[in-house]
Parts: C-alpha cells; sequence; structure tokens
C-alpha cells in the first residue's frame, strides 16, 4: 500500500497520491462533490466529479481510501485556514472502508461545551478532534524528550512493578486481592518511590521512569485515581544536584517542544515554605508577574518546608514524604526526636503558574535516620519493622547517599497546552468521581471470580 499522509500532498502537485482517512466535512454540489479529508497529519479538499462512483453516498466521519492527483488550486479558492489550502486532490476513484451509523457529537469543534460524560462514554471519537489530537502529539514529544534527556545524561529507565504493598504516602491506596494468597492483597503504587531508592541500593545510580500511579483520593481539574510521573532518582548527589539537572531539563524541554512559551525567570526563583505562606498563602504560589499572558511559565523553587505537621490525633505525621532526610543542620535534633516542629527537611518543590508541578527530596540513607523519622512518628519498633523492615534493612547493606524527585506529567502538560484540566491531556481519564464511561469500570465481577479470590461482599452500594 503506497500511502501518503495528507500534510505531504503539498510535496506531491501533479502526482498521483493515495490518501486515506475520515470523512471530516462534505459539500455536496450536485455534479461534484467535496470533501475535507482528515488523517493524522491534517486536511486537505478533495474533489470527486461524476464519474467517481461513490460519492455521493459519503457521510461525515466514514472511512475512506482516495485515489487522485495533486492539483494547485486558483488563486482566489486558496484556503488560508489550512496547511494544504493551496492544493486539493482532484480524486479519480473512492473506495469506502467503513460507514459510520451515528457519530455521537460534531468533532470539527474544540468540543469544550459537549457534556464531559459523553464525550468521555464516545472517547474514541473525541480523540479525533484536533485539539484532543494535539494535545497527545504534544504528551508524545514530551516523553520523548525526557528520555533523550535523561539518557544522554547517564539516567537508567527502569520499570518498577504495579502489584506492590502499601506504602504510607498520604493517600488511600488502591488495593489487589492475591487469588493465591487468599486474604492478602497487592497495592497499586502510589508513587515508585521506595522502589527506586531499593534501585539506588542496588547500584543503578541514575533512575528515572514515565511512571505510572494510583491513589484513591477525591478527583480535582488537577487530580486523577491514576496519573503520570516522571520519576527521578540519584545517588551521591546533594539537594542541588537534583534541583539542578531538573530545572535543566525544564528549560531545554520548554524550549525545545514549546518555543512560544516565555520562562519568567531564570534561574527559577527559590522561595521558603514560610516565605510563600506568608504571602501568597500557599505553598505552589502563582508568580506571574501578567496573569492574562497564556504564555507565561513562571516557575519557582519552594524549599524549607518543616518536616513533621502535627496530625488529627494529636501526634506528628510527616508533611510529604518519610523517607526524607532533614537538612543536615536538623539530624542532630531529628536523631534526638527535638525541636521536632522546628526540623526542616530537604524537600523541594517545583511550582508552575500556582500549580505543584514536582517534588522530591534527599533521602535518609543510613537506617538510623529513617528509624528516628518513624519513631517521632510514634510508631512502634515492631510496626517499623512490619512496614519498612525491607527500607530499614537495605539502607542498612551498603545504601548511597541518594535524592530524587518526581514531576506530576499531566499537570505539567497541562500548563504547556493551556488546558484547564488534566483530563484534557490524558487518552483515556476517569470521571471526577473515577469512572469510566467507556469501558463501564468499576464495574461489578463474575460470583466465580470472587469465589477464587475467597471474596464475599456483605454490602452493596446502592448505585446512585
Ligand atoms: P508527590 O506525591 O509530591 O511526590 O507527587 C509528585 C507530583 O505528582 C503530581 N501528582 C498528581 N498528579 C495528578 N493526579 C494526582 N492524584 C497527583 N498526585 C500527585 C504532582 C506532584 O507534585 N515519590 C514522591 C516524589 C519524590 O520524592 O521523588 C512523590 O510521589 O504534580
Amino acid at each position: 500500500m503506497q500511502r501518503t499522509n495528507i500534510a505531504d500532498i503539498v510535496k506531491n502537485e501533479e502526482k498521483e497520491v493515495e490518501l486515506y482517512g475520515w470523512v471530516h466535512a462534505r459539500r455536496d454540489h450536485g455534479k461534484l462533490v467535496f470533501i475535507d479529508l482528515r488523517d493524522r497529519s491534517g486536511l486537505c479538499q478533495v474533489v470527486f466529479g461524476p464519474e467517481v462512483a461513490g460519492a455521493p453516498d459519503l457521510r461525515l466521519e466514514y472511512v475512506v481510501h482516495v485515489t487522485g492527483t495533486v492539483k494547485a488550486r486558483p488563486e482566489r479558492m486558496v484556503n488560508e485556514k489550512i496547511a494544504t489550502g493551496r492544493y486539493e486532490v482532484s480524486a479519480s476513484k473512492l473506495e469506502i472502508l467503513n460507514t459510520v451509523s451515528q457519530i455521537p457529537f460534531p468533532v470539527d469543534t474544540d468540543g469544550y461545551d459537549i457534556n464531559e460524560e459523553t464525550r468521555l462514554a464516545y472517547r474514541y471519537v473525541d480523540l479525533r478532534r484536533e485539539r484532543l489530537k494535539n494535545n497527545l502529539v504534544l504528551r508524545g514529544r514530551v516523553t520523548k524528550f525526557i528520555r533523550d534527556f535523561l539518557a544522554e545524561r547517564g539516567f537508567l529507565e527502569v520499570e518498577t512493578p504495579d502489584l506492590t504493598r502499601s506504602t504510607p504516602e498520604g493517600a488511600r491506596d488502591y488495593l489487589v486481592p492475591s487469588r493465591i494468597a487468599q486474604g492478602n492483597f497487592y497495592a497499586l503504587p502510589q508513587s515508585p518511590q521506595q522502589y527506586k531508592q531499593l534501585l539506588m541500593v542496588g547500584g543503578i545510580e541514575k533512575y528515572f521512569q514515565i511512571a505510572r500511579c494510583f491513589r484513591d483520593e477525591d478527583t480535582r481539574g488537577d487530580r486523577q485515581p491514576e496519573f503520570t510521573q516522571m520519576d527521578l532518582e540519584m545517588s551521591f548527589v546533594d539537594q542541588e544536584d537534583v534541583m539542578r539537572v531538573n530545572e535543566e531539563m525544564l528549560i531545554a524541554l520548554v524550549q525545545a517542544i514549546a518555543p512560544e512559551k516565555k520562562i519568567q525567570e531564570i534561574p527559577f526563583p527559590r522561595i521558603t515554605y514560610r516565605e510563600a505562606m506568608e504571602r501568597y498563602g500557599t505553598d505552589r504560589p502563582d508568580i506571574r508577574n501578567d496573569k492574562n499572558d497564556p504564555n507565561l511559565l513562571a516557575f519557582c523553587w519552594v524549599v524549607d518546608f518543616p518536616f513533621f505537621e502535627k496530625s488529627d490525633d494529636g501526634g506528628w505525621t510527616f508533611t510529604h514524604n518519610p523517607f526524607s532526610a532533614p537538612k543536615p543542620e536538623f539530624m542532630d535534633d531529628l536523631m534526638a526526636g527535638k525541636n521536632v516542629s522546628d526540623i526542616l527537611t530537604t524537600q523541594y518543590d517545583v511550582a508552575l503558574n500556582g500549580f505543584e508541578v514536582g517534588g522530591g527530596s534527599i533521602r535518609n540513607h543510613q537506617p538510623e535516620a529513617l528509624k528516628a523519622v518513624f519513631r517521632i512518628m510514634g510508631f512502634s519498633d515492631e510496626r517499623v519493622q512490619a512496614n519498612f523492615g525491607h527500607m530499614i534493612e537495605a539502607l542498612g547493606s551498603g545504601a548511597p547517599p541518594h535524592g530524587g524527585i518526581a514531576w506530576g506529567l499531566d499537570r505539567f502538560i497541562m500548563l504547556l497546552a493551556g488546558e484547564p484540566n488534566i483530563r484534557e491531556v490524558i487518552a483515556f481519564p476517569k470521571t471526577g468521581d473515577g469512572r469510566d464511561p467507556m469501558m463501564g469500570s468499576p464495574a461489578e465481577v463474575d460470583r466465580k471470580q470472587l469465589d477464587e479470590l475467597g471474596l464475599e461482599i456483605i454490602k452493596k452500594i446502592k448505585k446512585s
């Protein structure tokens, strides 16, 4: 099959081409039928004379194969609105590859005004709209850039498991029942935090992953139950090293992928947590000096977070990550469990236009320091051993000093694309209440499946 992408007809004037795509628009002028034909690369006008069989039958979104000759349009017929608008294809043959019984909504608009439940129920149609296609193209280019950038700097892409064990990262876990060990559950990872640290213990030194994370928390515009992180970890580094490589990557990425965007300030300004709360009332400040400029990206680092905060039950809990190290000058207080509210962590967050797009820290690489964190949180030795024995043991088996970061990739791409929420940059997102109306998930399962897992549903939640 000799296929020409529609965008490439401009290189094929007076040549015969074979085009494949969807009928995007159609104008029947009696003798002549005009269509806009669409493939992933773009749109072009195709003209069918009466000699081409089948043309009057064409309807929107039919899938077709057109053979024809590329012609320059007369000057007054040029359509400047589309990239191929100086040309059209004069068809000699039409093959209808598939017809359409009904399309749920038009795809030649931006789609913002269409009910989102309907858009998600027919996402495979919704994805045909140019805006969503462009978002996925942007997303693909961003992940490719990250992979190239990090690979060039010696980072190794490593996959970590999705069937794992509960991690105390602040959100609720998604649980997966085990068939073989009935009554036991895997948890889906909230992030690859422990695995990436264990990779450092394993000598990988520089790791990254475009990692899927799962958190059973209330969905918002910038939160999904499953989302993607650009996750990395490095050995033998300090806070400045991790921040530097990330800042360099963010700047290079914006310049390469979104050159129309302007980064407000380089190097990224650094704001302490206290300053951010005092001046902006939030730990993800929007420091844009012109909030009307859609092309302005105001990155900043937020540093010097308190390590602990009071938990609901009056004890202490971590603010970000139990595996973080304190800033070096607070290590003695951590070990002694003294002045707990004043201990600052090595945590660094990247904020962009008022969103937290990333966060990380230097970790405690010595087991005693990690134990001290759990002691302050009031965990008994038995509980630490039961939940984190593997981490304590790993740190005691020759763990290098290490630290890392993760970006919320969906959020970052949302801001690059100028979209109002992350669902617009995810191919198959969930609704606000965590459903996928297309697949119909979550869904009940067969009695047999429950039996195999040794599970009994004792209470059916009434469906609203
Ligand atoms: P953290 O929990 O801060 O850190 O997550 C890192 C980044 O992930 C994004 N994010 C989300 N994006 C979409 N939907 C969600 N539900 C969601 N939750 C978080 C945010 C956030 O900044 N393991 C640590 C990282 C590390 O210390 O290296 C972690 O997961 O943009």
